[in-house]
């Protein structure tokens, strides 16, 4: 199969060649894709854990998400905002009825869903609660990741997210992640939000202590602040549940949703909130040229239906289980300490073994795509379709690269 190796290799020299180097890819060059896997040029079939960083909840070319997207593509595929289209409505109200908000307003990317929050949030602080204009201060989280626009990264405190590209938009304030007293103490009256995410996925899948979610919510209440939760990565069933704020069964004012909503297909992006806060959004003042369009709104509602139905949040909670029961025994054998939380896992491999790149490497060698974080985390995120056996393979996997590295 030498002419297929060889396409291998020249998709990678093109793509290097004239794509500017952002990511650092495995070096592997995927074709097509169907459930929890994936083939790549030479046919060979990869078990995907990443998903598209949690977009592909679903599955890869889920079969009722594509169908929608078929039909839909041949019908109407973008109006504006400047008028109204049929799927918009249906959608809008879908959403507004799995986070139990009045409204949503939608965007495309994640980054954008949150810069929308982030504007949002400044309004609602300048125009109901009064703070006093151009003074409003949202308190970020250390180890977070939102995105990559300008005003995102000014939070960030990920150098390589960050180098190069001052100067960064004021107005943020960081504090350590899940610590309660210290968001107490950095908010004061200028303080609009609280800006985090539920589990800090990037982070390598980082859960906050226990009590964090209702602690915060209280505070945020107390202090007439807006919570804040960028559920982009955690949310729509990817922790064993709708929202990863369910754990503590906490609502926060202002959700942020992204990759999953546009089932792996389509950017679709969107916040949610009540009236009180959405409400100072008024024509002309926030806006994008493909949110909402009808084939983003068809394939949203989909993923709204699809999540009504509570499979998808069920089968995440098997998955969490099945993972946390296999990667468990590990710790002490090759792994520092393992998170997990539905069919999401984050493993830190002792640094004396091998690096999170080198455990990519050899997954990949075994037909198994994932991706490594900070330097030792290796995140699991499979398609919430995967099977038991898929699990299995993944678990076996690791312990046997592992077990050769000792
Ligand atoms: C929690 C969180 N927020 C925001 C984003 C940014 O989303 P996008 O890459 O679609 O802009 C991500 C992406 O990984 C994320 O994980």
């Amino acid at each position: 199969m030498t002419g297929t190796h060889s396409t291998t290799a020249s998709h990678i020299e093109t793509t290097e060649r004239y794509a500017a180097h952002n990511y650092h890819p495995l070096p592997v060059v995927l074709a097509e894709g169907d459930g929890a896997w994936v083939v790549d040029v030479d046919g060979k079939r990869y078990l995907d854990c990443l998903a598209g960083y949690s977009a592909l909840n679903f599955g890869h070319t889920n079969e009722r998400l594509v169908a929608v997207a078929r039909e839909q593509l041949g019908r109407l595929t973008l109006t504006s905002r400047a008028f109204f289209n049929d799927k918009l409505s249906g959608f809008a109200e879908a959403l507004a009825r799995l986070t139990g908000k009045d409204m949503i307003l939608p965007m495309n990317s994640g980054a954008e869903a949150v810069e929308t929050a982030i504007k949002v949030s400044r309004k609602w602080g300048y125009e109901v609660k009064g703070v006093p204009a151009g003074q409003a201060t949202i308190i970020t989280m250390e180890g977070n990741f939102h995105g990559r626009t300008t005003t995102i990264v000014s939070f960030s405190d990920d150098d390589v997210a960050t180098s190069g590209y001052a100067p960064f938009t004021t107005g943020f304030r960081s504090v350590k992640y899940g610590d309660v007293e210290a968001i107490a103490s950095a908010i004061d009256e200028t303080t609009v939000a609280v800006l985090f995410e539920p589990i800090q996925g990037e982070g390598g899948v980082v859960t906050p202590p226990d009590g964090f979610l209702t602690d915060l919510r209280a505070l945020c209440t107390e202090r007439n602040v807006l919570m804040v939760a960028d559920e982009i990565q955690s949310g729509l069933a990817r922790s064993g549940k709708t929202f990863a704020c369910d754990h503590e069964g906490v609502v926060p004012d202002i959700y942020i949703m992204g990759k999953a909503l546009g089932g792996g297909i389509y950017p679709v992006s969107a916040i949610a909130a009540d009236h009180e806060i959405m409400d100072v959004i008024t024509p002309g003042s926030h806006g994008s040229t493909f949110g909402g369009n009808p084939l983003a709104a068809a394939i949203g509602t989909e993923v709204v239906a699809m999540l009504e139905e509570g499979t998808f949040q069920a089968r995440s909670a098997e998955i969490g289980e099945q993972l946390l029961a296999g990667l468990t025994p590990l710790v002490g054998q090759g792994l520092s300490d393992i998170r997990v939380r539905g069919a999401w896992a984050g493993i830190d491999i002792d640094p004396a073994l091998m690096t999170g790149r080198q455990m990519s490497e050899a997954l990949m060698e075994r037909g198994i795509l994932a991706k490594d974080t900070h330097g030792a985390t290796v995140r699991f995120a499979p398609p919430l379709v995967a099977s038991d056996e898929d699990i299995d393979l993944l678990v076996t996997s690791v312990r046997e690269i592992l077990a050769a590295a000792a």
